[in-house]
């Protein structure tokens, strides 16, 4: 949809997202156009390595070394706490490659709703895994996680759900997991410009974040790492990073995360969040008031200020995508990773939700980028569809149930 004029806050626009709806934030955003502007230079002619001697390669390094200072400050980390990465699967492999390099014989505890990032890498760590579970809401249950605890090596719990939003109890988790002298790592992939976010006061020993989630690039992401831990690296070669992330590095995108992270930090307020909620909720009320046989899953109080996950009973998620795609509307069923495959969301499950109810479930998220109009718009588009697809399904629709725990 070509927007004129952007509504929300000091964002500038205007900002063409191919023609669409575009409400599948959680799954990647677009580049801020002053996040573009920063890194067109270092697309165009600023192609010397940064490791060279001469002055090209040295405005590389300098402009690297901005672009971690603007990371840094908007998350409230040091600048050498920061090492750029290969966008968040290698910020999060690499967090648990040293957690497990480091750390001594015991289990790996992770929730049971972690990003694969999380669970494929853990899984082929030479350890035991222990899968924290959570309530019908959505969050880590804490008292079980507490009882996982003991004889463990590690920590591995995510800020907010990628799905379903929900946020998570992440300083109750590191409070009992550092009681226990052990190591915490959170994945705050989907938090990152949807709420505010400050590694001290998170007090996480690690932290992911990937720029394409708030506006930046694609293929960079961030690992923070407290000042202090002992760190082993996951990729070994020519010692960029300080020898902690080894290969050449990608100026622009680097350039472009900086970009993406001062914007955030300039502003993203209280406000953005409030914005961002207005709209969501306005989509899910007239989605609630107008169809029925709708499930609001997920906690209410706790999840991030853009997320909706909805199930819509009798319509398989796949037919509700095709003809939301036809009426120019962008968003994902369950999970944009799980797109494709049949298998219901492991985070569904995870919070008992059943089988069938799971594969009729979407998830549509909002940017900052969107508009009041098109939140209203997509409801009445997600109405007709359901009501399209029950019809030829022949579906007898049933009570409304909106679960708020
Ligand atoms: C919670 C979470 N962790 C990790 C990732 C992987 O990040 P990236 O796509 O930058 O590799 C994602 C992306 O969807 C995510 O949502």
């Amino acid at each position: 949809m070509k927007q004129t004029g952007l509504a929300l806050g000091n964002w500038v626009g205007p900002v063409d997202i191919c023609g669409m709806i575009h409400l599948d934030a959680n799954a990647t955003t677009p580049l801020l156009p002053e996040v573009l502007e920063a890194m067109l230079p270092w697309l165009r002619d600023g192609f010397a390595n940064p490791s060279g001697a001469y002055a090209g390669a040295k405005r590389a390094r300098k402009a690297i070394d901005e672009a971690r200072g603007q990371v840094a400050e908007w998350i409230g980390a040091e600048p050498e706490e920061v090492i750029f990465t290969g966008g968040g699967t290698e910020s999060v492999n690499t967090a648990l490659h040293s957690l497990n390099r480091l750390t001594g014989s015991g289990a790996a505890v992770v929730s049971s709703i972690e990003h694969s990032a999380v669970l494929r890498y853990t899984e082929t760590l030479d350890r035991e895994m222990r899968l924290a579970p959570v309530g019908r809401d959505g969050r880590l249950d804490v008292a079980k996680f507490s009882g996982l605890l003991e004889g463990a090596a590690f920590v591995s719990i995510m800020t907010a759900n990628n799905e379903t939003g929900v946020i998570q109890p992440v300083r109750e988790a590191r409070d009992l997991a550092h009681a226990k002298g052990l190591p915490f790592h959170t994945d705050a992939i989907q938090a990152a410009g949807k709420i505010p976010l400050h590694v001290q006061e998170l007090g996480a020993d690690l932290l992911s974040i990937s720029a394409h989630k708030f506006h930046g690039p694609k293929g960079i992401g961030a690992l923070y790492v407290r000042k202090g831990l002992r760190f082993s690296p996951l990729l070994l070669g020519g010692g960029q990073e300080g020898g902690r992330r080894s290969g050449t590095e990608n100026t622009a995108a680097i350039v472009g995360m900086g970009a993406a992270a001062a914007a955030m930090r300039r502003n993203f307020s209280d406000r953005s969040g409030e914005k961002l909620a207005a709209m969501r909720d306005a989509f899910e009320a007239k989605v609630l008031a107008e169809v029925s046989g709708v499930t609001a899953n997920g906690s209410r109080e706790n999840r991030l200020p853009n997320t909706s996950h909805l199930s819509f009973e009798g319509c398989e998620a796949a037919g509700l995508l095709i003809l939301l795609d036809e009426a120019g509307i962008a968003c994902s069923a369950g999970s944009a990773c799980m797109t494709g495959k049949q298998k219901p969301s492991h985070v569904q499950l995870a919070m008992g939700i059943s089988e069938k109810l799971a594969k009729s479930s979407l998830r549509i998220s909002f940017s900052v980028l969107n508009t009041m109009e098109e939140a209203i718009a997509a409801a009445s588009a997600v109405k007709r569809a359901v009501e399209k697809l029950r019809r030829i399904q022949g579906f007898g629709v049933g009570p409304v149930v909106v679960y708020s725990p």
